[in-house]
């Protein structure tokens, strides 16, 4: 079977090597990029490395030309990039996802209907969830809660909203479109369950402000496990 080639900027780093082995994991050929070599202490897991210096066109050009690239994840800094890798990235077609962001306060009917309407429509993926509009699960009294007002709540009270929208998602869809997995991830095992419930990816937002940069690192690990 001919795998897939994924192509890593700046994957010699730690997110970038621990995503490395998470796709080789799942099967994908990984293509690293980087303008540093890889010097022994480097965590370089990939398939293939090229020394590129991506402000110049001419050293992309050539992994482009010697690799049929599937998908790219840029962990490399934005402002360095040439517009023409920018092109590459956003604007090549094949390139693109669209994905829909959905309230984790959808009823099952309203679900069926997400699930049609990706069916029907060119929509690459869902994304569940975003932002609740209820109020269930808080310690604050009505009070406050009513001094506060409208807006969208996230983080842990929303956790099971969510998890329970990735679930019916994945199970009605027979898993027909790729599922992001976000809402009260917390700890390394809430991202878990989110990947349990059918989730492909996970995304943390709150959960990223509470409890700091060192989340990521232990997802990773517990991923890898
Ligand atoms: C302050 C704040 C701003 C947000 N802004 C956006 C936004 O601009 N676009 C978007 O798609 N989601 C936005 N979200 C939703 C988050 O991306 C995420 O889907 C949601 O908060 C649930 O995840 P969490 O519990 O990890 O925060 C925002 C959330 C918060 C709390």
């Amino acid at each position: 079977m001919i795998k897939k080639k994924i192509l890593i900027t700046g994957a010699t780093g730690f997110i970038g090597s621990h995503l490395t082995l998470l796709l080789k994991k799942k099967n994908y050929e990984v293509i690293v990029i980087d303008n540093l070599s890889i010097g022994k202490k480097q965590l370089f897991k990939g398939d293939k490395f090229y020394k590129v210096d991506i402000t110049k066109k001419k050293q992309l050009e050539k992994v482009f030309k010697e690799n049929k690239v599937f998908a790219i994840f840029h962990l490399a800094g934005l402002s360095k990039l040439t517009e023409s890798f920018k092109k590459k990235i956003y604007i090549k077609d094949d390139l693109k996802k669209r994905l829909l962001k959905i309230a984790p306060d959808l009823n099952n009917n309203q679900l069926d209907e997400i699930i049609e309407l990706v069916a029907e429509t060119k929509i690459d993926g869902v994304i569940a969830s975003n932002t609740s509009t209820t109020r269930n699960n808080l310690k604050a009294s009505d009070r406050l809660l009513k001094e506060i007002g409208n807006g969208g709540l996230s983080g842990q009270p929303i956790k099971e909203l969510s998890t329970r929208v990735i679930k019916y998602l994945a199970q009605n869809s027979n898993k027909a479109f790729p599922i992001i997995g976000v809402g009260g991830i917390h700890s390394a095992q809430d991202a878990l369950d989110k990947i349990e419930a059918g989730a492909d990816l996970v995304q943390i937002y709150t959960g990223f402000i509470y409890e700091g940069p060192g989340l990521i690192k232990q997802i990773n690990k517990a991923l890898l496990n």
